[in-house]
């Protein structure tokens, strides 16, 4: 059985306001947080609130330390597409966190086995993830974990599927642009963190959900996975929470 809780929200700005009121609560009461990350369109009015949040309400990322999902193999944390640039932009240079403590995977290391294992130790290294906040794609991947990863995968080099490429090419200039390959953390990595904030928005996602929520537990589907995490909290909108209501699920 799915132990997924499920929060549907009118909109795509009160899933901002929901997820970013959860991840503020956390570091009040611990200003020492250890959060994952996720980059994408939908945790972008999320950043938003934060920065907000930070600006208007003195919430601090001072002690905060942050890892992120996923970044393009062959991208240098300059370049406007990579997710390093990306969490720059919408978040980081915004807010008082310590650029030491921000971890996102380097897609130009030269060791990039190595890159790997030392994302997994810094990780263990400050006791764990407490909260991670997470995408869903269409086909139901979580971070760059295409279907059919394994449930105990680490993090690790993957092949993008035709899928994903095609739905991030609109960020690129040209679809050829894209590139092929990528430094994910693993599904366990994932399930190792004590909580999971999933978002999704909008009708393009409504399948994914309802597959993830209620469908088989699959690596198929690597979101549903997340159904035997002790706390896996799915913050959607209306559109994105379509199928879940209408097959009754
Ligand atoms: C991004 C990531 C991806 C996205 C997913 C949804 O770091 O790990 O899994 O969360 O592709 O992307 P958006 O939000 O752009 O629809």
């Amino acid at each position: 059985m799915s132990g997924i809780k499920v929060t549907v929200c009118r909109d795509s700005e009160e899933v901002a306001k929901a997820a970013s009121g959860i991840i503020a609560r956390l570091i009040r009461e611990n200003p020492g947080a250890v959060l994952g990350l996720a980059t994408g369109s939908t945790p972008e009015p999320t950043y938003a609130e934060l920065v907000r949040m930070h600006q208007e309400e003195g919430l601090s990322f001072a002690g905060v330390t942050t890892f992120n999902l996923d970044e393009y193999l062959g991208l240098p944390g300059d370049h406007p597409q990579s997710y390093r640039y990306f969490m720059q932009k919408k978040l980081f240079d915004h807010i008082d966190i310590c650029p030491w403590n921000t971890h996102v995977p380097n897609g130009m290391a030269r060791n990039i086995d190595l890159e790997c294992q030392s994302f997994e130790l810094k990780i263990s290294s400050v006791g764990g993830v407490d909260l991670w906040l997470l995408g869903i794609g269409a086909n139901g991947h979580i971070a760059f974990n295409e279907p059919g990863s394994a449930i105990n995968s680490p993090t690790r080099v993957v092949d993008l599927s035709s899928n994903t490429i095609e739905s991030n090419s609109r960020f690129f200039r040209d679809p050829s642009e894209v590139p092929r390959r990528a430094l994910t953390a693993g599904i366990e990595t994932i399930r190792s963190t004590r909580r999971v904030l999933l978002l999704a928005t909008g009708p393009s996602k409504a399948a994914a959900v309802a597959e993830a929520v209620k469908g088989r537990y699959s690596c198929r589907c690597p979101a549903s996975l997340l159904q035997k995490h002790p706390k896996c909290t799915f913050i959607i909108d209306q559109e994105a929470a379509a199928e879940l209501q209408s097959t009754g699920r």
